[in-house]
């Protein structure tokens, strides 16, 4: 029996209660950018629309800091931004928006605790959605989504459920619901309080019925905009998700039976709310966590929290580097010493700070549910636990078994030492991983990555980041596999066309040049077990 953890004070629980740590997801320009910004504005953050969104005309912007998302016009590193809004403490983490996925997006998702999928109501689920909810779904991420460009002609709105029940196995229950779409779309009504306070031009005002004025919240925002999602209770539980089955299928227009039909689904979910079978939603503050066989609570006493992300150079002025941690228990204090649970040696928390784009602030002090920036503490890599306690580590943020493989090869022997000093840094950084083979050397590596922009992007880096040029020379492979066998590396059959790599803790990994050479591999030898990520 685990002793129940001392809980922290009654300041330390408000302030855990009033925080909401999340990301937004989406395929690329389903709208990603556009809501960050509205969050941003509403929260007084930013004060002019398109200081975010502004990307056409290359202006800088708040949340794509880096030169190569500038040139693209591709959010590239996730940044986190804290604002207020209301009595709320807002975190919000940036997921990287381009049509790779990549295992960056994967840990910011270990960071929060629900996620935002906006989704283009003209095109549905998309592919990208579909990967980012599946990874949210693995991790029990509770997710809203959000029906984005409403105003152009889009889907059916009960066939947009339906999509999303069927697609991605989910029951949703739209929070509101718009009034018309395309050149006819009137704004949106909200289930919840029986109004329509978002409406466009004359429409504007109380609908027949309504029983509510249009209200404003304390900014004088509309207060539309906090509800303007649907929540779909994602990924505990499929069950769930198939029993509120099908009402698109059999009506696609909000009519008066449409509203039973959607009152009916409100019921299921509140019942399975009630069972415990769906997750909590947004509406929920900062989640608990494992630690083996202990659950570790947000207010307990002892600070907890863990890396989720590295970054180096944010600021080319400083070329410093900053490891993000994500506070899952208890009080940060600037100065604290913490255990680095990994090593079990101590190590001061001096220089912390909450980084907006490319701004700073120093923090003093943040709570369960922030995200602090650590600067200049080489000690620390991804996934490392920093603990109060000894007694919690969390457990390794699991890496993807990558897709994509290339030589990265040192084209001027002149400038190794900053070759080899950037390849470091971005590895630590897990931009790619690196992978041994018998005939690597340190001027040409083989790396490899989800998502094929990475290598462009390692490239990119090392070159402006560290003056060093750089060659990408594709890799046949395309599936990696941990491997358990007894077998010596010599006489494991692995087919001509595959290569046998070690990863940066030695263990053993084929490369395979297509799903169907896996196949053919298994088959013959099922002595040979290959796992899709370490043992
Ligand atoms: P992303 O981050 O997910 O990639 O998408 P982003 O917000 O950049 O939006 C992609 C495009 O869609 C942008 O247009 C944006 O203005 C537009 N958009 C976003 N939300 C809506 C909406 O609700 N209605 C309509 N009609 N358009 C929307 P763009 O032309 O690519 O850029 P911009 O010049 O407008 O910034």
């Amino acid at each position: 029996m685990i002793p129940a953890q001392p809980r922290g004070s009654a300041t330390l629980r408000r302030e855990i209660a009033r925080r909401r740590t999340f990301a937004i997801v989406s395929h690329p320009d389903a709208g990603k950018t556009t809501l960050t910004e509205k969050f941003l504005l509403y929260g007084g953050a930013v004060q002019l629309a398109g200081s975010v969104t502004a990307r056409r005309d290359q202006r800088s912007t708040t949340s794509d800091w880096m030169e190569l998302e500038k040139k693209r016009g591709i959010s590239i590193s996730s940044t986190v931004l804290q604002f207020d809004y209301r009595d709320f403490r807002i975190n919000l983490l940036d997921t990287p928006g381009h049509s790779d996925f990549s295992e960056d997006t994967y840990r910011v998702l270990t960071a929060v605790d629900a996620a935002v999928m906006v989704i283009d109501a003209a095109k549905g689920i998309e592919n990208q959605t579909r990967k980012l909810f599946e990874v949210c779904r693995q991790r029990g991420v509770p997710i809203f989504t959000f029906m984005n460009k409403l105003d152009r002609p889009s889907r059916e709105p009960l066939a947009l459920l339906d999509q999303l029940e069927d697609v991605l196995g989910i029951a949703a229950y739209p929070m509101n619901w718009p009034l018309g779409t395309g050149q006819d779309f009137k704004g949106v009504w909200d289930r919840c309080d029986r109004v329509a306070p978002h409406l466009r031009g004359d429409a504007e005002g109380e609908l027949p019925g309504a029983g509510h004025q249009r209200r404003a919240d304390r900014s004088g925002h509309p207060r539309s905009d906090e509800r303007a999602v649907v929540p779909c209770p994602a990924g505990r539980d499929r069950a769930a998700g198939r029993r509120g089955h099908g009402i698109g299928r059999r009506r696609h227009r909000l009519g008066p039976d449409d509203a039973g039909v959607l009152r009916q689904r409100a019921q299921q979910l509140r019942r399975a709310a009630a069972a415990r079978r769906l997750p909590r939603a947004l509406a929920a503050a900062g989640l608990s966590r494992r630690s083996g066989s202990i659950t570790v609570q947000p207010d307990q006493e002892a600070f907890t929290g863990f890396v989720f992300k590295i970054q180096a150079n944010m600021d080319p002025r400083h070329r410093d580097r900053i490891a993000f941690v994500r506070v899952v228990s208890g009080t940060f204090n600037r100065d604290m010493s913490v255990t680095v649970a990994r090593t079990g040696a101590k190590t001061r928390l001096s220089n912390a700070a909450k980084v907006f784009g490319r701004d700073r602030e120093t923090v003093d002090e943040a709570y369960a549910g922030d995200v602090v920036g650590i600067v200049g503490n080489s000690r620390l890599i991804i996934g490392d636990t920093l603990t109060e306690d000894p007694a919690i580590a969390y457990d390794e943020i699991p890496r993807f078994p990558p897709e994509c493989f290339s030589y990265l090869e040192n084209t001027d022997t002149a400038k190794f030492k900053q070759f080899r000093n950037g390849v470091d840094q971005l590895l630590e950084e897990g931009v790619v991983q690196r992978f041994e083979q018998p005939d690597s050397s340190r001027q040409r590596q083989l790396i490899g990555a989800v998502g094929p922009l990475q290598f462009e992007i390692v490239q990119y880096r090392l070159e402006s980041e560290y003056g060093a040029a750089a060659r990408i020379v594709p890799a046949p492979w395309t599936v990696a596999r941990w491997v358990e066998s007894e077998l010596a590396d010599r006489d494991l059959p692995l087919p001509g066309d595959a290569s046998l790599v070690r990863d940066a803790l030695g263990r053993r990994i084929a490369l395979f040049v297509n799903e169907w050479s896996l196949r053919y591999f298994s088959d013959r030898h099922p002595g040979v077990k290959l796992h899709v990520s370490p043992q």
